[in-house]
């Protein structure tokens, strides 16, 4: 099939099939890496972790890509300079592509030095602008989760809505803590502060995309975090949106490519989880 057929535009299938097939293979090769990494880095802060697998993982995911798709533009962490500034400018510079692909071939690398089974390959393709495939995948639990814009949401072939609870009260809520110590760590701090007396519990389980696909499995009520990139949200805001979920900034902008302090949750707490933020100043 060729990539610009215009039937392929819309949640075409190849797109999803390749995704699938290039989170499968990033997947299986980083796990069988697990604990024989032997190049550790840091880039933006002493926070902010990179191995030779993380780069393996992504140069394996492009060339994929890239051999099915070759005139769709890419966007991957390990392509651009670290730091907040950086990655907002490289998705500016690319916001003209008709077909984007943007991706982080390890989210959770901390987790993955660490041998903390919670990380994932996070792949989305947008369409002038608008994601319309998303795929995580967790490599430990073997749990692909896939979204196809207007077609739903899925784990291992089982459709998955988002969670019921309507209040905070009831809800489990994540949040990560930023590679960003200087403005994004303090802001979340102050949310953290303010959320955990009032939720049924918190959890910081360090991959913001499978915090998302866990929110739109309605294994987590919402989540929120400060200062993400691209390609920490793409893949998960359509598992959230096609779960049934909602996705916005913190000052309640519905979610695009360009946002980087995120919320997310089943639709039922989001407007709470929003003041509550609001309130602690974490927003800002
Ligand atoms: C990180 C993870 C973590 C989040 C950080 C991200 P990385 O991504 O998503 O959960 O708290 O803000 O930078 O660096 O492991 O790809
Ligand atoms: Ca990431
Ligand atoms: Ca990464």
């Amino acid at each position: 099939m060729s990539d610009n057929q215009p039937e392929n535009i819309i949640g075409g299938k190849s797109f999803t099939a390749v995704a699938v097939n290039c989170a499968s293979k990033a997947g299986e090769w980083i796990k069988s890496k697990m604990g024989s990494f032997t190049q550790l880095d840091t880039k933006y802060s002493m926070h902010d972790l990179v191995t030779e697998v993380d780069k393996g993982s992504e140069r394996m995911i492009r060339n994929l890509i890239g051999t099915h798709f070759p005139h769709h533009s890419f966007l991957g962490e390990e392509g651009v300079e670290p730091g907040p500034e950086a990655s907002a400018k490289a998705l500016m510079d690319m916001s003209d592509s008709e077909y984007l692909w943007i991706v982080d071939p390890i989210d959770g690398t901390t987790n993955y030095v660490h041998g903390f089974p919670f990380f994932s390959v996070s792949i989305a393709l947008a369409y002038r602008g608008q994601v319309i495939v998303g795929v995580v995948y967790d490599p430990s639990r073997d749990e692909m989760f896939v979204a196809e814009r207007g077609k739903g949401a899925y784990v291992r072939g089982r459709k998955i809505q988002v969670s019921e609870e309507n209040t905070l009260s009831q809800s489990l809520i994540a949040t990560g803590f930023p590679a960003d110590h200087h403005i994004a760590l303090p802001a979340n701090m102050k949310g953290i502060q303010a959320l955990a007396p009032k939720v049924r519990n918190l959890r910081i389980a360090g991959s913001a995309a499978l915090h998302l696909a866990y929110v739109a499995a309605g294994r987590l009520s919402g989540f929120w975090e400060y200062n993400l990139s691209s390609w920490d949200i793409a893949a998960g805001s359509l598992l959230v949106e096609e779960a049934g979920g909602r996705l916005s900034d913190l000052n309640g902008e519905t979610y695009h490519i360009g946002i980087r302090n995120v919320s997310a949750s089943n639709g039922l707490i989001h407007e709470e989880l929003l003041e509550e933020l609001e309130l602690a100043k974490a927003s800002q």
